[in-house]
């Protein structure tokens, strides 16, 4: 957004009730009262909605939920979302953080899109992003751990996640392990990282999150309406996505810089408090043909699920996706 564009709206909010004229808006910026007027167009391509009145002049009347402008301004990060690409439609946006980070961006960059046309899920499947319903988006990350501590991040991205669910709505969200978020049984979020490294230096990470806020069931693929759910079907209004990405950034890049020091501890308690997995008798799939049965017992310090066998032996388990609880 040009300098030009965020003086103007800046001026239309300093009195968001009232009608701000076109000759002031005209002496602010320095450019004439029909170079607002095309000004003012562009912004209401961007999503704002400015009325305009020719004795009046022009009125702010709403701000688009996701634009970069609108989402820094009441950012209380360093940098987690200090950068920000944004686009209407994108194939994927973990596939655009990999470019851009491929490309050198820095740690705390977000990638995020109204929709995509290839969202992409946990082991090779599609994720539906239908648009405007929804956030989607990926994080860039330069972690400096091992690879084999990397799984604790996903926990940590839920857990930010189900925190910044319950400050802004209310809504107490349950993590279904590993990193999965759900209410009442159906899934409201997924979470897919991707790392890029050798052996034991991770070069970047990429982490992307698809959280369902506005659907109501007719929006879902009809393979997905009984098992998804989001939260406006939870709370029964609509919602603003932007408190809710604000407040995640806030809480997620807490936790991470809390890592170095404190570990996954606080993390994991979280995680075990609000778990719609453990107590319960699950199957989980490992891929290659192989499944596991018993019940969920404990998550360990680094995020990992115990299982208690039919036989009675604890084995742990450290990757899969749980099939159902039975
Ligand atoms: C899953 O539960 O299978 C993980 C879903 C992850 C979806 C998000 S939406 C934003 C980001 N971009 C993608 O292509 N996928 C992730």
């Amino acid at each position: 957004m040009s300098k030009m564009l965020e003086k103007l709206i800046k001026a239309l909010k300093e009195d968001p009730d009232s009608f701000v004229s076109g000759e002031t808006l005209a002496e602010l910026s320095g450019i004439t009262r029909a170079g607002i007027w095309k000004q003012i167009n562009q912004l209401r391509e961007m999503g704002y909605e400015i009325e305009s009145s020719s004795r009046k002049g022009y009125r702010l009347l709403g701000t688009p939920d996701l634009h970069p402008f609108e989402i820094s301004e009441a950012l209380a990060t360093s940098r987690f979302g200090r950068e920000i690409f944004f686009r209407t439609e994108v194939d994927s946006t973990n596939r655009w953080a990999k470019r851009l980070a491929a490309e050198g961006a820095a740690e705390g960059t977000l990638v995020l899109a109204e929709t995509q046309t290839q969202g992409r899920g946990r082991l090779g499947r599609s994720w539906a992003s239908a648009p405007g319903k929804g956030l989607w988006f990926s994080m860039i990350l330069r972690p400096k751990i091992s690879s084999a501590k990397l799984a604790g991040m996903t926990i940590l991205t839920a857990v930010s996640m189900a925190q910044a669910i319950n400050d802004v709505t209310g809504i107490q969200p349950l993590i279904k392990w590993p990193n999965d978020l759900v209410f009442d049984g159906r899934k409201m979020a997924g979470i897919l990282a991707e790392v890029n490294g050798e052996a034991d230096l991770v070069n970047y990470l990429i982490i992307g999150l698809g959280l369902n806020v506005n659907h109501i069931e007719p929006d879902f693929p009809e393979e997905l309406r009984s098992i998804a759910t989001s939260l406006r079907m939870i709370s029964g209004s609509q919602l603003p996505r932007r408190p809710i990405l604000q407040e995640f950034l806030r809480i997620f890049e807490g936790n991470y810089q809390n890592l170095a020091t404190t570990g996954l501890a606080e993390i994991i308690k979280y995680a075990k408090a609000h778990s719609a997995t453990l107590g319960k008798t699950v199957r989980i799939n490992q891929g290659y043909h192989r499944i596991l049965t018993g019940e969920a017992v404990d998550l360990d310090y680094d995020g990992s699920l115990w299982l208690k066998e039919p036989s009675g032996e604890l084995v742990h388990v450290y990757a899969g996706e749980i099939l159902e609880n039975a």
